[in-house]
């Protein structure tokens, strides 16, 4: 095995065809050597959302290309990678199939192995591409479609401690985006929306904030906002409901973190380390809000870069790379698994009347 691996990593769960080459590293922090993300915005605009066919289409006119980009841009010879690692879910279907049969025809006809890899948990350990932490970790992912405290207790294993029992925070943030007349992808406008804004003038819901431990809800948010967008005309309104809205989230994050906190230290740990990973997390407002709650709880806040926190390949080569480091390589049969977990024997939570 190669003293120092280098992996190609690929993602195409969703609306990012992306590749990157990582190699490891001494340190523990592997190099990366390129990390090309090519968005899809201007196609799925128009629509105000991801149309799947149209996002596997433009995978499969981009994939090669990418692959290129991040080959000529690392300087690395093809004969070098010693792993190709593809998501394999979860996400779109036809978008994940993509990058998992360019990976497997790659890694066959290079003669390397080829390692599926969570979307999630390249999310969840994102951070490791910049700084060593140790194991366990506490986690919140926000992202697109997902909302969710787990322990991390090492690679492959994790504990879900709570998720959103309605909308993803990421939807939440696009969907009252929309509301508000931004166009999509809304979330990074948002925020910047509610910098212009007076954080008091509206008063929001905060569902299930006094029960359900640290599992989340926002999907009464969103009608709230939608009924106050009825009377708004001005856009200094506008700029108010958007900060009244990212003030509430602020507010919730602070207090289930907290929950999330106490949930963590009923098991043996050493470090207090909470790791706030996934495309929401590039929100600046969140990031100092959870570093305070942190702060005051003992706990070290840890962030990816704001550049891979959004959906890249560099994490997903991490996982790659980690896996390829204790022989963990997949067949060319595994397929893509549009809801593959983290935590698979975490019980299904949708809808307020599962929450005791
Ligand atoms: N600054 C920001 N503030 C709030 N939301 C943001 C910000 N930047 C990105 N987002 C949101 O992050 C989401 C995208 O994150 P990500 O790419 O991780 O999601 P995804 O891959 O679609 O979903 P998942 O990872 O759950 O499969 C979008 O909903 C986007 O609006
Ligand atoms: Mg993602």
């Amino acid at each position: 095995m190669n003293k120092s691996p280098i992996i190609l990593g690929i993602e195409t769960s969703c609306d990012e065809t992306a590749v990157s080459i990582i190699q490891d590293n001494e340190s523990g922090i592997p190099k990366i050597l390129s990390n090309i993300v090519s968005s899809q915005f201007d196609i799925h605009k128009e629509f105000g959302g991801v149309v799947p066919e149209l996002a596997a289409r433009s995978h499969v006119e981009k994939i090669n290309l990418i692959a290129k980009k991040a080959l000529d841009e690392s300087g690395v010879s093809l004969d070098k990678i010693s792993a190709v690692a593809a998501t394999s879910g979860p996400g779109l279907i036809i978008c994940l199939s993509v990058g998992l049969n360019f990976a497997k025809s790659l890694a066959s006809s290079l003669k390397i192995p080829f390692i599926g890899v969570n979307h999630l948990e390249g999310h969840a350990l994102s951070p490791r591409l910049q700084t060593n932490i140790n194991y366990p970790y506490l986690l919140l992912l926000i992202s697109g479609g997902h909302s969710q405290f787990l322990s991390v207790n090492g690679l492959g294993s994790y504990t879900r401690l709570g998720t959103t029992i309605d909308d993803a925070l990421g939807e939440a943030f696009d969907k009252t985006a929309k509301l508000l007349g931004i166009e999509f992808p809304g979330g990074p406008k948002l925020e910047k929306f509610a910098e212009k804004g007076d954080p008091n003038k509206y008063k929001l819901p905060k569902p299930i904030i006094n029960k359900g431990g640290c599992n989340l809800s926002f999907a009464g948010l969103k009608t709230a906002i939608l009924r106050i967008t009825k009377y708004i005309n001005s856009e200094q309104e506008k700029y108010d409901l958007a900060a009244s809205f990212q003030k509430t989230i602020e507010e919730i994050l602070y207090i289930k973190s907290k929950i999330a906190f106490k949930e963590f230290l009923k098991n043996p740990f050493e470090e207090k380390s909470f790791v706030v990973a996934g495309g929401v997390a590039a929100n600046n407002g969140i990031r100092k809000k959870l570093t305070e709650v942190s702060n005051e709880n003992g706990f070290k806040a840890i962030f990816p870069d704001i550049k891979l926190c959004g959906d890249n390949a560099a994490m997903i080569a991490l996982v790659g790379l980690e896996k390829y480091k204790i022989k963990k390589f997949d067949n060319m049969d595994l397929e893509a698994n549009p809801r593959l977990a983290l935590d698979a024997s975490a019980k299904f939570l949708k809808g307020s009347g599962l929450i005791y």
